[in-house]
């Protein structure tokens, strides 16, 4: 093992955590694990945060066993009351977002702020699913025959699989979870393996609430290797998985979970762009592409990865974002003077050589940045590549990490087309003064993406709407809106309360009886 990152060991104490820890928890005091252990690594210095006891495939098997069992229990208890413990749980977060922000930093690598903000997702969807406990709406029809009703309901699924990502490695699971909860759901979450301690934080906060309140254990947790994940997919025990990553691996969770039939929410890659048009106003554009292609190291799924830029404003726009990017602190994330943090890891590092090296191969000028800076710690340099369309392979594919190609456009028209020639389809946005631009640009004839933003950049979503994108980004719809009804399933009712049997469709079948 690596010498310990220091700040760890009392940052885990705050959670109630030891530095080496079971990674499966069945509810309240219920910790298990028997597979291999896996080190969690501060990326900032490579130091160890500690080290977590995997899933083996029967850890993971009793995991979603100890789920459907608290499902059958939670589903009838009222909803508004399943709110309430939501509600509960967001004032635990709110208590612990100053030490969970800093441990998302420590072990993600995230600055700070961005560390904080997460967490204040969390918050914001507990309190935004309390809300939505008494709001499981459905609908009434009139019926076309005589003295009969027809109305939908919302039932709860069962178990809610939930795999999410080392980058955003708290929110997601909340955006998954707090819904899935008062949807009268039990969760089973598979974090990522980069990400074992905000999880296993998590996992505590969630017990304080189950054992406090008395919940059945609705709450699961096995960190595993990414070799089980395909045992949770199979698993037909869960009649939802809502995944986060890669689109590869999307596709066989998708293929895996529809062989059985069962539901998936899907939130893959995102190749996201912003319009500049002639008349765009650069204070804003600027301070937006920053933190849309900077922020997080570039490994937001929202991360703005493309910059179609008016011809004539595309050089003086490229002029000053590389003296802004000349300014990036590049650092520790726990420095409040950092905006920029490592990578997750050497293979990220090795991704963002790997496409500089075909963007020059295909042409393109590297403008800023383009280097790898040296260890410990997987540090590049945030850059910016001329010369390149989505025409070009490099530039349609997803490398997660502060890479923004930038492109002119000569019609709007041809900026829409650019926007939409990438595989996926997650956010975007366009800069203009002009409404005519903004209209087209969210028409159905728009831009193709789940997201589509007018003067501000591709990330940052609240949680209020629907969050989620089309094409390869796999087309699931996540936190606001009615993307609870995901975790839901649906059913119609038709009530005769009549004292004859008339048929639909005006059908008749006379039998003498
Ligand atoms: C992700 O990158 O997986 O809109 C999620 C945003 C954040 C969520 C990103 N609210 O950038």
């Amino acid at each position: 093992m690596t010498e310990p990152d220091k700040r760890a060991a009392p940052l885990l104490a705050r959670f109630g955590l030891a530095s080496e820890h079971a990674g499966v928890c069945l509810g309240p005091g219920q910790w298990r694990g028997g597979g291999p252990a896996i080190v969690s690594q501060n990326p900032a210095n490579e130091r160890s945060i500690g080290m977590v006891k995997a899933a083996t495939a029967d850890d993971l098997a009793a995991a979603i066993a100890s789920a459907q069992a608290a499902a059958l229990t939670w589903r009838d208890v009222p909803a508004p009351r399943r709110g309430e413990a939501v509600r509960q749980f967001g004032l635990v977060l709110r208590e612990h977002k100053d030490a969970l922000g800093s441990l998302v930093a420590l072990e993600n690598g995230k600055i700070k702020a961005e560390g904080d903000g997460e967490v204040q997702e969390m918050i914001d969807i507990a309190d935004f699913a309390g809300g939505q406990s008494r709001m499981l709406y459905g609908k009434t029809m009139p019926s076309e025959r005589p003295r009969h009703s027809m109305r939908e309901q919302w039932h709860p699924l069962g178990v809610v699989g939930v795999i999410t990502a080392f980058n955003f490695p708290v929110a997601v699971w909340a955006w998954n979870a707090m819904l899935a909860a008062v949807c009268g759901n039990a969760v089973v979450w598979k974090p990522s393996p980069k990400t074992p301690f905000t999880a296993l934080a998590v996992q505590m906060l969630a017990n304080r609430i189950v054992e406090s309140l008395a919940l059945p254990p609705i709450f699961a947790l096995a960190v595993c290797d990414n070799a089980l994940a395909p045992s949770l997919a199979a698993d037909p025990r869960v009649p939802l998985v809502s995944f986060t990553g890669s689109s590869a691996v999307g596709r066989d969770v998708a293929r895996t979970v529809a062989a059985r039939f069962g539901k998936t929410l899907l939130e893959c890659a995102g190749n996201n762009a912003i319009i500049v048009t002639d008349d765009a106003d650069p204070d804003l554009v600027v301070p937006a592409v920053m933190f849309g292609a900077v922020g997080t190291a570039g490994q937001r799924c929202t991360t703005t990865r493309r910059l179609i830029v008016a011809r004539e404003r595309h050089d003086p726009i490229v002029a000053r974002l590389a003296a802004a990017y000349a300014q990036v602190r590049i650092g520790d994330p726990l420095d409040a003077a950092t905006l920029m943090g490592p990578l997750i890891d050497a293979a990220a590092v090795e991704n963002y050589r790997r496409a500089l090296a075909d963007a020059q191969g295909a042409g393109g000028t590297i403008v800023c940045g383009g280097k790898v800076r040296p260890g410990p710690g997987h540090w590049v340099e945030p850059t910016i590549v001329t010369g390149l369309s989505a025409q070009c392979d490099v530039v349609k594919r997803e490398t997660f990490a502060p890479i923004l190609y930038v492109t002119p456009f000569h019609a709007l028209d041809d900026a829409i087309a650019e926007n939409n020639r990438v595989p996926q389809g997650l956010s975007s946005a366009i800069f203009t003064r002009d409404v005519r631009a903004a209209e087209a640009f969210l028409a159905g004839s728009g831009s193709d993406c789940g997201i589509a933003n007018v003067n501000l950049g591709t990330s940052g979503a609240e949680i209020g709407g629907a969050f989620g994108g089309e094409k390869e980004t796999g087309g699931g719809r996540e936190s606001g809106s009615d993307a609870w009804q995901a975790y839901m399933r649906r059913q119609t009712n038709t009530i005769n309360w009549g004292r004859d049997l008339p048929l639909a469709q005006g059908i008749r079948f006379d039998v003498s009886s």
